[in-house]
C-alpha cells in the first residue's frame, strides 16, 4: 500500500510535468492530431485543461464556454486557428488573447458576447479572418479595437446588436478587403455619416450590403447603409433641430442687441460731438463778435482820428 501510494502523486506530477513540456496529453473526448485538437460539440462548460502546448488549430465549436481563460490559452504560442463559434462566451478582455499573438482565425459567432475590452485584439497582428457575427448583445465595438490587426482582410460583423460604428476603427487596417454589416440595428443619424461616407469612397467589399439597412431614423429606415452617405449629408448639413433653431434666435437677439447698443452709443457719440461743435461755434461766435468788436475798436479810433481828422471838420 505505502510502496504503491507513494509513487502516484509523485508520478502523477511527473506526468503532468511531462504533459505540460511535451504537449502529448489530449483532453478528454477530445480528438488530438498533428497540432490539431478538436473538442467539438463536447458539452464543454470550461475551457479543457491538457491542449498540447504545440497545437495550431484549435476547435472548441458548439459547446457552453462562458469564458477564455487568458493564462491557460496563452500557453498556446504557436496557435493560428482558433474557433470558439457557438459558444456562451460573454466578454473579451484586454489580455484574452495576450499569449496567442500568432492567431490568424478566429471565430467568435454564436456567442453571447456584450463586451469586447478596446484592446482585446492588440496584439494579433497577423489576424486575418475575424468572425463576431451573430453576437446579439453586442452593442458597440470602441474605435481602437482594430488599431493593431493591421493584417486583417475578413471582417464579420453580422447579426450583432450594434448601432454605430466609428469609422475611425478601420483608419489602421489597410488590408481590409471585405467586411459583413447585415442584420444590425444601425442607427443611422449624423454620427454615422462619417462610416456611411467611408464604405461609399473606400473600395471594401461588402457582399451583403443590401440587407444591412438603417433601422433609424424612420425617414431612412430599410435603406441599406451604403446608399444613405448622401441623404444623411444632407440631413446633417441643412437639417435644423429646435435646438439649433433656440440658438439662431439667440445668436439673432445677440447682433440685435449689439446693434441696439451700438447704435444708441452712436447717437450719444453724435449728439456729444454736435453739443461739442455747437459749444464751439459759439465760442467762436463769441471770438468773432469779440473781434468785431475789436476791429470796430480798431475801426473806431481809426474813424475817430479820421473823424477827428476829418468829419468834425465835415460838420
Ligand atoms: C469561423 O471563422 C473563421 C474565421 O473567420 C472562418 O474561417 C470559418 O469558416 C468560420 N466558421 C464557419 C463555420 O463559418
Ligand atoms: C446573454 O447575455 C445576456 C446579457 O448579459 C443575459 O441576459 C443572457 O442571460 C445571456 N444568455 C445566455 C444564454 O447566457
Ligand atoms: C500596437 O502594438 C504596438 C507594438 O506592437 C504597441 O506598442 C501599441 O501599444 C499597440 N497599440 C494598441 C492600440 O494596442
Ligand atoms: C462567421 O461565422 C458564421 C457562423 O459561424 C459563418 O456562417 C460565416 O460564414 C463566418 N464568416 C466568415 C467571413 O467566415
Ligand atoms: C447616434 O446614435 C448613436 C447610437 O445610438 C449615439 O451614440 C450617438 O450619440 C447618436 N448621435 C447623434 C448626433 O445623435
Ligand atoms: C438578404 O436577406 C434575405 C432574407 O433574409 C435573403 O434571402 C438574401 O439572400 C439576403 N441577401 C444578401 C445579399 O445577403
Amino acid at each position: 500500500m505505502s510502496l504503491a501510494s507513494s509513487p502516484g502523486p509523485g508520478w502523477l506530477l511527473f506526468s503532468f510535468g511531462m504533459g505540460l513540456v511535451s504537449g502529448s496529453k489530449c483532453p478528454n473526448n477530445c480528438e488530438c492530431q498533428a497540432q490539431e485538437v478538436i473538442c467539438t460539440g463536447l458539452e464543454l462548460t470550461e475551457y479543457p485543461p491538457d491542449i498540447p502546448l504545440d497545437t495550431r488549430r484549435l476547435f472548441l465549436d458548439d459547446n457552453c464556454i462562458t469564458f477564455l481563460p487568458a493564462m491557460t490559452l496563452g500557453l498556446l504560442s504557436d496557435l493560428v486557428y482558433l474557433d470558439c463559434q457557438n459558444n456562451l462566451i460573454q466578454e473579451v478582455m484586454d489580455y484574452t488573447f495576450i499569449g496567442v499573438f500568432k492567431l490568424i482565425y478566429l471565430n467568435l459567432s454564436y456567442n453571447n458576447l456584450t463586451l469586447i475590452s478596446p484592446y482585446s485584439f492588440s496584439v494579433l497582428s497577423n489576424l486575418v479572418q475575424l468572425n463576431i457575427s451573430n453576437n446579439p448583445h453586442l452593442l458597440s465595438l470602441n474605435k481602437y479595437t482594430f488599431a493593431n490587426t493591421s493584417s486583417l482582410r475578413y471582417l464579420d460583423l453580422r447579426n450583432t446588436g450594434l448601432q454605430t460604428l466609428d469609422h475611425a476603427a478601420f483608419h489602421n487596417i489597410l488590408t481590409l478587403h471585405t467586411v459583413y454589416l447585415s442584420g444590425n440595428p444601425w442607427k443611422c443619424n449624423c454620427s454615422f455619416l462619417d462610416f456611411t461616407i467611408f464604405l461609399i469612397v473606400s473600395d471594401l467589399d461588402h457582399p451583403d450590403d443590401a440587407n444591412a439597412t438603417c433601422v433609424e431614423p424612420t425617414e431612412l429606415a430599410g435603406w441599406p447603409i451604403t446608399q444613405v452617405g448622401n441623404p444623411l449629408r444632407y440631413m446633417c448639413i441643412t437639417h435644423l433641430d429646435r435646438q439649433d433653431y433656440i440658438f439662431l434666435l439667440l445668436i439673432g437677439f445677440c447682433i440685435f442687441s449689439a446693434g441696439t447698443v451700438a447704435a444708441w452709443l452712436t447717437g450719444v457719440c453724435a449728439v456729444l460731438y454736435q453739443n461739442a461743435l455747437r459749444k464751439s461755434s459759439e465760442d467762436e461766435a463769441e471770438d468773432e463778435h469779440g473781434q468785431r468788436v475789436e476791429v470796430s475798436r480798431t475801426i473806431f479810433p481809426h474813424s475817430a482820428d479820421s473823424g477827428h481828422d476829418g468829419f468834425p471838420q465835415l460838420i
